[in-house]
């Protein structure tokens, strides 16, 4: 590809319950579907030179889903974190969550922790789950910061109390499913993002539609409020 990968892709990976409906399964399958493509798409990013790929694994409003399903992403991101950690050892690929991950079992805080430690000197991407994660939470919680801290409420202060403190903001946001929504994802980071936004089902997402969109993006010009 001669396109100029971004910097930061930030992807809401939706649709996998629909996914599976049309295909008379359980919307569990669809979520097992969509954790094999978010592997697929982050070595495609990873190869192609992108530094960071921002993917929305569980929200703070996910809880509000039947108890069978919470519990059913929770033993799957706990699955793909271990059976993920050799091919981020070797793809020299850094692991980081964002959220309020207190929230999550013991064993999983321990999981996501240990994960993030082993691969921390991964010089290649960086994939970051969001998990446990809502914007308005996040803001919230590094204003508190700054406020235990003692310090003046300034755009520089709060980004260095962000979950995303030392990550650039996002070049590329994707919505799949159909859905044109922000669901409170990434809203401080997402200030000057280039949006896209595709009726493709996240577990039918392919690198070849990643591509496109990059492709789209190297073409649009970005002017950050400047002319
Ligand atoms: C939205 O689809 C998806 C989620 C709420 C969870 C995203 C989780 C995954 C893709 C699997 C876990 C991923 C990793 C990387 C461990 P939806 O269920 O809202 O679909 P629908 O709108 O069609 O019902």
């Amino acid at each position: 590809m001669d396109n100029k990968a971004p910097s930061h892709i930030a992807i809401i990976m939706d649709g996998n319950g629909r996914w599976a409906k049309e295909r008379n399964l359980k919307r569990t399958a669809g979520h097992s579907a969509g954790a094999d493509v978010a592997r697929k798409i982050t070595m495609h990013c990873s190869n192609i030179g992108v530094d960071y790929l921002t993917l929305y694994a569980f929200s703070t409003e996910n809880w509000q889903r039947p108890r069978l399903e919470v519990e059913f992403l929770m033993k799957l991101i706990e699955k793909y974190l271990k059976q993920e950690l050799a091919i981020y050892l070797e793809n020299g690929i850094r692991f980081k969550s964002i959220g309020d991950v207190s929230k999550f079992s013991k064993s999983l805080q321990k999981i996501i922790r240990l994960t993030e430690e082993k691969t921390a000197h991964g010089k290649k991407l960086t994939q970051i789950l969001a998990l446990n994660y809502g914007s308005r939470d996040e803001i919230v919680r590094a204003v508190r910061k700054l406020n235990e801290k003692n310090l003046e409420v300034t755009e520089a202060n709060i980004e260095a109390n962000l979950d995303t403190v030392g990550i650039p903001d996002v070049d590329i946001l994707i919505r799949t499913s159909g859905e044109v929504r922000l669901s409170n994802y990434l809203l401080w980071q997402n200030a000057y993002s280039e949006m896209f936004f595709t009726n493709t089902y996240w577990p039918d997402f392919t690198k070849n539609e990643l591509d496109d969109i990059i492709s789209d993006y190297n073409n649009r010009e970005r002017r950050f409020g400047g002319i």
